[in-house]
């Protein structure tokens, strides 16, 4: 006859239990050693904190015998447009990215290789744009950044790609109607109004008549997680913030800090220069929002 053994059914139980309940302990103890380091480790150390984790990834990836995937920039340029050198994070996001715009064209009724001529604008080392290198022959892929060293790296390894450096504010050396798809993946997310006044101007001059751009911004979600309740209060009055935060403060130029929006401003807005014809929450890697823009002929 079968019978339970109460007491082997106790000690999993007991040690799942501790299991969780150690790990709740470590999350508490690790908020709390960074809330009593954060007013005596000086702001100074923070940039060294970085670099030292970048250069750690450096390190193991050199001492790694693996092959080297192919369009895979060093974990400085990765760190440089994502804030993490981390390899794995890198690609799964870039190709979260590509399904994402994929999912985003439905409402145009358009897969992402009816497009003949898309760009990446602000591609940095193209993240996003190695997941389209199995394009049909006759689809054209461009990407455009302001940073010269990314750029370059994209020029010296992805050759499906034709790179080149844009100013900071229009105009480009791209002719009018040039693009059917253009894409802006956490480009907005760093420009001030003005900036991005200028840009959707620029954008509907290089967009063909209706040509499709996806922009991505740092919609409601990304506000409630990431400002503090005044400055969200702020938002919720005037649609758009910009703000410079203490950590890309550290590296980036003045313009180019941290921006959000919502989605009425955008609606509100946007629609002077594009039809706004979606706006999709989490739209990308579940964390920004995606802004569908057609250019009315
Ligand atoms: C957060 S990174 C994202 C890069 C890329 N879109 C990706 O998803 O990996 C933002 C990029 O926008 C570029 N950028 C900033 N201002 C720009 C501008 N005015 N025109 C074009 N690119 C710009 C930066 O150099 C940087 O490579």
């Amino acid at each position: 006859m079968f019978e339970i053994d109460y007491c082997i059914i106790f000690t999993i139980y007991y040690k799942y239990a501790l299991a969780y309940f150690s790990l709740a302990l470590a999350l508490i103890l690790m908020k709390f050693i960074r809330k009593l380091l954060r007013p005596i480790v000086p702001k100074a150390f923070v940039p060294h904190a970085f670099r030292g984790w970048v250069w750690g990834v450096t390190f193991c990836e050199s001492l790694s015998l693996c092959r080297r995937e192919p369009f895979l920039p060093l974990p400085r340029l990765r760190f440089k447009v994502s804030g993490n050198p981390q390899k794995r994070q890198y690609l799964a996001v870039g190709q979260q990215i590509k399904d994402d715009l994929q999912t985003a064209l439905k409402p145009t009724g358009k897969r992402l290789y009816d497009f003949k001529n898309i760009l990446d604008f602000g591609c940095g080392c193209g993240r996003t744009l190695i997941w389209l290198r199995n394009k049909p022959d006759d689809c054209r892929l461009f990407g455009s950044d302001t940073d010269g060293e990314l750029i370059d790296w994209c020029q010296k390894h992805l050759d499906f790609v034709e790179c080149r450096v844009n100013p900071p504010l229009p105009p480009t050396d791209y002719p009018d109607d040039k693009f059917d798809l253009i894409f802006l993946i956490s480009v907005f997310t760093h420009l001030d109004e003005e900036y991005q006044r200028q840009w959707l101007a620029e954008l509907n001059r290089i967009a063909q008549p209706s040509g499709i751009v996806l922009i991505s911004v740092h919609g409601p979600t990304v506000a409630r997680q990431k400002l503090p309740p005044d400055l969200q209060r702020t938002l919720a009055e005037r649609g758009a913030l910009f703000y410079a935060d203490s950590f890309w403060k550290l590296y980036f130029s003045e313009y180019y800090q941290t921006s959000f929006h919502t989605p009425e401003y955008i609606k509100n807005t946007w629609s002077q220069y594009f039809d706004v014809i979606d706006y999709v929450e989490q739209g990308i890697n579940n964390w920004h929002d995606l802004v569908v823009l057609k250019k009315v002929c």
